[in-house]
């Protein structure tokens, strides 16, 4: 493996996820297992992106999300659909870019550093599996080219899905 820490400084962020996607599609490339593929997922983006503080996944279990791999600090386990900022992305099925997480109501710390955050509801085959939820300790950290790079990087971790798969 040659996965080294930081080489993209996202200067040209469309093109720096791309090469982040070819990354995450070679790691995940002939394996289906959803929890090696999301731990792997979690600490590419960590390794990768700049300023953030927290990378990982919810997977529904249950009618309810519920934590899955991640890099950070230790994080709230379970998080009812239409609750925080991964609750409510999971519910409206919609990606939600939080600029200053203090000014969304409901939200739920995890991290006190954490600032900004951006969460990517996962739609496989139809169904909502979860959420990729990325956290920054700067206010205005995620941007709409951070929502279509990191909404594509969810395409990728989905390609290495079973159509009807659930993480359990
Ligand atoms: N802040 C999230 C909770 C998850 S942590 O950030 C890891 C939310 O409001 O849903």
């Amino acid at each position: 493996m040659s996965y080294t820490t930081k080489r993209y400084d996202f200067s040209d962020q469309a093109a720096d996820y791309a090469r982040l996607g070819e990354e995450l599609a070679a790691l995940i490339e002939g394996e289906n297992d959803l929890t090696a593929n999301a731990a792997n997922a979690a600490a590419l983006i960590y390794d990768a992106l700049p300023e953030i503080n927290w990378a990982g996944f919810y997977f529904l279990k249950d009618g309810e999300l519920v934590l899955g791999p991640f890099q950070g600090k230790p994080a709230c386990v379970r998080i009812a659909l239409g609750r925080g900022v991964c609750g409510t992305a999971a519910a409206q099925r919609r990606t939600l870019v939080v600029p200053d997480v203090h000014e969304f109501p409901g939200h739920i710390a995890c991290d006190a550093a954490s600032r900004a955050e951006i969460v990517v509801p996962l739609i496989n085959a139809g169904a909502l599996l979860g959420v990729l939820d990325i956290d920054s300790p700067r206010v205005g950290r995620f941007d709409a080219a951070d929502a279509r790079g990191l909404e594509s990087l969810a395409a990728r971790f989905l390609s290495g899905a079973p159509p009807a798969a659930r993480a359990r």
